[in-house]
């Protein structure tokens, strides 16, 4: 391919890790068409908007990069050249339609599970509009390309999709579909394609990651001993579980694979049973509670994180505090914390007990106080300990990297550019809520470790 015939292509993505890594496997798929990734729309041959329907404004966001970017086609097309606009994700799955309709220089809208149908849904739009929101069970992922090129030295890989909870808030199991699992061997097979490639550290993702089940009725457990074997990979991480799919070779990965990060990300969501019960989570808090220890007693050094929504319909002061209560019980090393987001079409949409705008603004500043404490906290016990860092990539100035601890904690080390992609062992030197900085452990502090 010579640069002369090369097409740029720009892929703005929002949301979550599913998304990113869908990013990265559009631009794959689209590779061998010519295209090559550029980080800008400006003159892009295509652009994707790979999008999140997760909250409100998620629609008007995407319609005021539309905006600009009809600017964009427009100066192209006065120069006689060609713009492909795309709008993808969980945006176009809910809203495929109304974004079509409302905005008739989009050429292709189309949904997560039709990624691997890119090529041939490019070369229709150069003649007509492509509109694709099929949720079909065909597994998108075994239709995609491998990882092209270096991986780098921390990467993803999709294991399991799509979500048959139905939480009363969420969008998800509409824009995404029904769970699905890949196969084991495919999951295996991709592990080692990025294990050769450089790949030290693989964080496995889902929706629902520990739904994920093989064929003869693996759980994530057994696949974690099975990637645990995988010469090459260093570190293994997983994101997002949900406390309904615990099962006991998970407690037992987490007891006896060093490779596996000590760190869960588990959401609860409300520390209130009521809220709990209304939100379709199926488990207590007595349960969350009941998890938390028991993967304490499988690896005494692990920290969690989770995701909590406040103000959802009919949370009162008292069930709010409970919430509050749960999160001064487990000590949370990181956090996500939203208030609640009317989502259409999901049963808490229509639920009664709307919580007024700034009661949600009060209770969403105090959970994120208390938490922030307890990020600070945690962060605090770190220093002077030293850890293996991953370094992905440079830091904000020169002779800097920056990197991730096994608590996926950012890390800035003064530390030469030759040890950009190696897990190195540092010494963490000072933190602060969000982040830590750290230096090369010397081999009396490795020693004392
Ligand atoms: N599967 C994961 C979460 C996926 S969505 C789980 O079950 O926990 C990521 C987070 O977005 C959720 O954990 C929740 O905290 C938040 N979220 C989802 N829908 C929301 C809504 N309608 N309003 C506010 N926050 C929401
Ligand atoms: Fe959404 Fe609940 Fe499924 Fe998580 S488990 S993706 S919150 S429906
Ligand atoms: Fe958003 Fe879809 Fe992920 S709604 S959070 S991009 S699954």
């Amino acid at each position: 391919m010579t640069a002369a015939n090369t097409k740029k292509l720009y892929i703005k993505t929002w949301g979550c890790q599913m998304n990113e890594y869908d990013s990265r496997r559009m631009a794959d798929v689209l590779a061998p068409l010519g295209y090559a990734a550029v980080d800008s729309a400006d003159d892009a041959d295509m652009v994707i908007l790979n999008t999140c329907h997760i909250r409100e404004k998620a629609t008007e966001k995407v319609f005021s990069d539309l905006g600009r970017i009809r600017d964009q086609k427009n100066e192209k097309a006065a120069r006689g050249e060609k713009m492909l606009v795309a709008v993808a994700g969980c945006v176009a799955q809910a809203e495929g339609e109304f974004i079509a309709k409302r905005a008739p220089y989009v050429d292709m809208v189309f949904g997560p599970q039709t990624y691997h149908l890119l090529p041939e849904m490019v070369v229709k739009a150069t003649g007509e509009r492509v509109i694709n929101t099929s949720l079909s069970a065909e597994n998108k992922f075994d239709n995609l390309p491998s990882e092209s090129g270096d991986v780098g030295p921390a990467a993803f890989l999709s294991i399991q999709e799509g979500c048959d909870k139905f939480c009363t808030f969420c969008v998800v199991p509409y824009t995404r579909g029904a769970e699905f699992s890949r196969p084991l061997a495919a999951i295996v097979d991709e592990a080692k394609r990025l294990a050769d490639r450089g790949a030290k550290d693989i964080t496995l993702l889902g929706q629902n990651v520990n739904a994920w089940h093989g064929q003869n009725g693996e759980t994530l457990g057994d696949l974690l001993y099975l990637l645990h074997d995988i010469p090459g990979i260093e570190q293994l991480r997983y994101m997002t579980s949900h406390p309904r799919d615990m099962h006991d070779r998970l407690y037992d990965a987490h007891r006896d694979l060093p490779k596996v990060m000590p760190f869960m990300h588990l959401p609860v969501q409300s520390g209130s049973d009521a809220i709990l019960k209304a939100m379709n989570r199926k488990h207590t808090a007595a349960e969350y509670m009941d998890i938390i220890e028991r993967l304490k007693k499988a690896r005494p050094d692990i920290a969690f994180s989770s995701d909590f929504i406040v103000g959802f319909p009919g949370e009162s002061d008292a069930q709010f505090e409970e919430t509050m209560d749960l999160i001064r019980a487990v000590g949370f090393a990181a956090s996500y914390s939203f208030k609640y987001s009317s989502r259409p079409g999901t049963p808490a949409a229509t639920m009664q007990g709307l919580i007024r705008e700034e009661i949600k603004s009060e209770r969403l500043t105090r959970l994120q106080e208390l938490l922030r404490t307890q990020h600070t906290a945690f962060n605090g016990t770190c220093v002077g300990k030293t850890m293996p860092v991953m370094f992905s990539g440079k830091g904000n100035r020169d002779g800097q990297l920056h990197g991730r601890t096994p608590y996926n904690q950012a890390i800035h080390v003064d530390a030469q550019a030759r040890l950009l992609g190696e897990i190195v062992p540092v010494e963490v030197t000072k933190a602060t809520a969000t982040a830590l900085s750290g230096r090369i452990a010397t081999r009396e502090t490795v020693l004392a470790a």
